[in-house]
């Protein structure tokens, strides 16, 4: 009977969503899922989706029907060319292969599931997945859902608020041989911490060394460095290093396409002979992957990020609007470290102006984060990540002087 389907957890990230809506106090704060947000705290729709929209609604050819199963070409094209780079050496071979998913969350969990049908490492323990501690909460559900086992590595080092470089690559290197690697391609989600050039260097050395399997996430490019192409660096640099390699690209952020489910899945095979043979397999069994899961993918949004793409105005018009949203968030976060220094609040506060993209890990404990939610109506994960685009200039210095009551209670 239906007894034995026991009470599940309610979703920890929507869970807050719905706390803050149902919060009437005036002064309340939502700090919590990664969306980008105005300075009066309101959705914000991009001028260039604007633009996009209405080109889309003039068109007199626009119907309802079916994208193909691996979703819309013109799309799916323009995304490997932005997360590869255009030159791409893979996009030139033809050694990239791509399918439109639901957003990113879609496309890791087909990259998921194609690992736990098709991946045969060597080493039968290696058939596992290596993810940064700490992670997005997400990924733990979706690997685990489709029976791969999940591991972490270090990454975040607490004391200095820094990537703790030496832990992550000790741990890959006892890593057994093949064991897939899930990586942030940038603005890691929850730390705010990238590796640098030369350290990601050291890192695709260990992952070469023992051949083990990349697996990228790539959600906020375009959040971390101001410019897309260099946002794309490492992802670019794994590829050019030869590595077989997926990844998981979304929409949601960069172009506010959220609730649209705009993203896509790349597999990129080595520069070997038989990368043709192996790029139709792959494409083969990724085509009735997608056809049992979702039989094709959405089309609104994909067709409005396909004209922002592929047309060398609106591309230019988005970079502008990206830049909106990264300079937005980078003044928040000199605002926010400034009030907190200038209270005297205890502690150290630079990593808030260090740390890039969407996300500040403030170092607040879970009982401190509680106190924000209960005596300030703040709304933030437990781990102490805030989404700096919850902050504007009414509210920071509100949120700023919250922080500062609940670190020195
Ligand atoms: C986040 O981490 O806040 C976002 O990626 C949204 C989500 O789905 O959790």
């Amino acid at each position: 009977g239906p007894e034995v389907v026991p009470q599940g957890p309610e979703d920890v990230m929507f869970g807050l969503i719905a706390a803050y809506r149902r919060d009437q106090d005036p002064n309340k704060v939502d700090l919590g899922i990664g969306a980008y947000r105005d300075n009066n705290a309101k959705p914000w729709v991009l001028p260039v989706v604007k633009q996009a929209d209405e080109l889309l609604r003039k068109d007199p050819n626009l119907n309802h029907e079916y994208l193909p199963i691996a979703g819309l070409p013109e799309f799916t094209s323009a995304s490997q060319q932005l997360i590869c780079g255009a030159n791409s050496p893979a996009i030139k071979d033809k050694r990239v292969l791509s399918v439109q998913t639901i957003s990113g969350t879609g496309a890791v969990h087909l990259g998921a599931l194609f690992l736990s049908k098709f991946y045969s490492p060597a080493n039968k323990e290696a058939k596992v997945v290596y993810a940064s501690a700490p992670t997005w909460a997400n990924h733990n559900q979706i690997f685990t859902n489709v029976g791969l086992e999940m591991k972490s590595y270090p990454y975040f080092n607490k004391k200095t608020c820094a990537l703790d470089l030496d832990a992550m690559l000790a741990s890959l290197n006892s890593a057994p041989s093949g064991s897939i690697i899930l990586l942030h391609a940038c603005a890691h989600n929850p730390t705010g911490v990238d590796p640098t050039q030369e350290q990601w260097k050291k890192i695709a050395q260990v992952i070469k060394d023992k051949q083990h399997f990349p697996f990228f996430d790539c959600a906020y490019q375009g959040f971390a460095s101001g410019s897309l192409a260099k946002d794309g660096w490492a992802i670019n640099y794994f590829i050019e290093q030869g590595f077989e390699l997926l990844i998981a690209q979304s929409f949601a952020k960069n172009f506010g396409l959220y609730g649209e489910r705009a993203g896509c899945f790349h597999f990129v095979t080595g520069p070997a002979s038989s990368a043709q043979d192996t790029i139709a397999r792959v494409g083969s069994q990724l085509a009735i992957l997608q056809r049992s899961e979702i039989s094709n993918p959405p089309a609104y949004g994909a067709r409005i990020a396909s004209l922002v793409l592929n047309d060398k105005a609106l591309f230019a018009q988005w970079e502008e609007d990206l830049r909106t949203m990264s300079g937005r968030i980078i003044e928040m976060r000199k605002a926010l470290r400034g009030k907190l220094e200038q209270l005297g609040t205890p502690g150290e506060w630079n990593h808030i102006t260090e740390q890039i993209g969407m996300f500040s890990f403030t170092g607040l404990s879970e009982e401190q984060v509680g106190k924000l939610r209960d005596q300030w109506h703040v709304y933030m994960t437990k781990n102490g990540r805030i989404s700096m685009a919850g902050l504007n200039t009414k509210n920071v210095e509100y949120f700023a002087k919250a922080v500062d009551s609940v670190v020195r209670e």
